[in-house]
């Protein structure tokens, strides 16, 4: 099978394209032929070696943490899916930017039909992340005011469209030429972060959903409600800011969980959730990898493993 993989830490150029024997899977894994697999930052900051210390990987690993494509073999005690099946999942945190690749069951759901294998791909980490942002760890209510920074990127766009879906007010940060985008996704109010502060302009807020960290993150209390929440995958929140200001502070890495990924299928194929994806080769992954360093996207990025 065709894999990219990295030798040394280091930015897109440390990938290399190889020929390498197919993975095997083991007991409660299945293989899979990979139609697409998404890219995200994380996929930057372990092929850096920023993440080293918490992620120790043996030298080659193969980045990518989701794929979407279709059951070619099951290992021992594998219920619940079956040869053909087409899946989609957060599989671990390295292995999918390949044209195979193992996944445990428990990872997986089926993919939503009305999504294509490119856009599948693309979805598990960034949607489970935001649903979980919103759902369990900020308890998201209807009539709720939620703000989400990053709106425009591979989590806030999904996170737009979840928050509406449960019924939120919805505020979005972006740059003024991703606003029209946000509308359509249903962001209520559109904030362009680089003309005026976003606290001059809103206020009063249950949720924030903090998709940056640093000065943005720190910003953020001061747009809260007492007893607001300030959830974020980025950073930890500020302990004295929050104590200071009333607020719950929520700081979470996303879980991989299949169950939770059918569910979100289930909201794509009813029409609640859309994806928007830009296609590179697998051959051009470093390309890829340097447009999401860039921090300016609209949508997600994903490669194509069948070129
Ligand atoms: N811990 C975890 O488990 C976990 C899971 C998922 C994601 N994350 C982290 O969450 C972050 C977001 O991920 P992502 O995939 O959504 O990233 P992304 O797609 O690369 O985000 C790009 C977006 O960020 C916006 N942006 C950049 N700076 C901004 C600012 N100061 N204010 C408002 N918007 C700004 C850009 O909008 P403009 O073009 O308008 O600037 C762009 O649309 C990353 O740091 C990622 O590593 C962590």
């Amino acid at each position: 099978m065709k894999a990219l993989r990295v030798y040394e830490y280091g930015g897109s150029a440390a990938l290399r394209l190889e020929e390498v024997a197919d993975p095997v899977a083991g007991a409660g894994e299945v293989l899979i032929q990979v139609a697409a697999a998404g890219v995200n930052p994380i996929d930057w900051k372990i092929l850096s070696g920023a993440m080293q210390a918490f992620i120790p990987l043996p030298m080659p690993f193969t980045p990518g943490v989701e794929v979407a494509g279709t059951v070619i073999a099951k290992g021992d005690g594998v219920t619940g899916f079956s040869l053909g099946d087409e899946v989609f999942g957060f599989i671990n945190i390295v292995g999918g930017y390949a044209s195979k690749a193992v996944a445990p069951v428990e990872k997986l759901a089926l993919k939503p039909r009305s999504l294509s294998a490119l856009q599948a791909g693309a979805v598990p980490a960034s949607a489970l992340t935001a649903w979980q942002a919103l759902t369990e760890h900020a308890g998201v209510q209807r009539r709720q005011k939620v703000l989400i920074h990053a709106a425009a990127g591979g989590v806030g766009s999904m996170a737009v469209q979840i928050a509406r879906y449960l019924g939120a007010e919805v505020y979005a940060t972006a740059s003024a030429h991703h606003h029209a985008y946000l509308k359509a996704l249903g962001a209520n109010h559109t904030i362009d972060y680089t003309a005026q502060a976003f606290e001059e302009q809103v206020s009063g807020m249950d949720v924030v959903l903090d998709l940056v960290g640093g000065e943005t993150q720190k910003r953020s209390f001061a747009v809260l409600k007492r007893n607001g929440v300030l959830v974020s995958p980025v950073s930890a929140p500020n302990m004295t800011l929050a104590n200071d200001y009333g607020i719950t502070p929520v700081h979470f890495a996303t879980r991989s969980d299949g169950r939770q990924l059918s569910l979100i299928a289930g909201l794509f194929d009813k029409g609640h959730l859309t994806v928007e994806v830009e296609a590179y080769p697998l051959s051009d992954a470093a390309a890829a990898i340097d447009k999401s360093l860039g921090r300016h996207l609209h949508g997600r990025l994903v490669l194509d493993t069948t070129r």
